[in-house]
């Protein structure tokens, strides 16, 4: 397993629309296998292929994550996804994402989702997911197609996040 480096906006790449896995291989395994390791050691709950520059529709998370000694790692790897169906309720998380590092925001989005997808042995599987699991999953599928959980809030606000974090770049640069 190797540690990936993450990027972290303003990048162009993030902006890319991913696109989907063909085949479920080796190849997709060692990938998803290095992605949570990087995302356990960030450490953060999710993480798309595109945010360590690979465009294809894929992500891990693990709500639970392995700092918690009181509950088992959760891990989940998820690839193509496809909403199905979205509750009418929404539900409002402070979310953050490794590629804003630092920057957290309310975000409201549907409370509940159906979704269709592929596990890591290429076989079809269903989820119905709530809580922090269905925002988690529509923040990582949000990045599949390019978009950042700063551009569901206020422009002034995601403007003054991405103008931080592009004075922090020029700076370490
Ligand atoms: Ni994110």
């Amino acid at each position: 397993m190797a540690l990936l480096s993450i990027i972290t906006a303003p990048d162009p790449r993030l902006k890319i629309i991913s696109t989907p896995v063909d085949d479920v291989n080796g190849e997709i395994r060692k990938l998803i296998a290095d992605m949570y390791e990087t995302m356990y050691f960030a450490p953060g709950i999710g993480l798309a292929a595109i945010q360590v520059g690979v465009q294809k529709r894929l992500l891990v998370l693990d709500i639970i994550g392995k700092g918690d000694k009181d509950n088992d790692p959760q891990p989940l790897a998820i690839i193509n996804p496809e909403i199905t169906w979205a509750s009418d309720n929404d539900a409002c998380y402070e979310e953050g994402c490794l590629s804003v590092p630092e920057h957290y925001a309310d975000v409201v989005r549907p409370a509940e989702i159906k979704l269709n997808y592929l596990d890591v042995d290429g076989k079809k599987q269903k989820l119905h997911a709530d809580g922090l699991l269905a925002t988690c999953l529509q923040h990582e599928i949000d990045h599949l197609d390019g978009i950042l959980f700063v551009d569901h809030i206020s422009a002034l606000k995601r403007n003054m996040i991405l103008r931080k974090l592009l004075k922090q770049k020029k700076m370490a640069s």
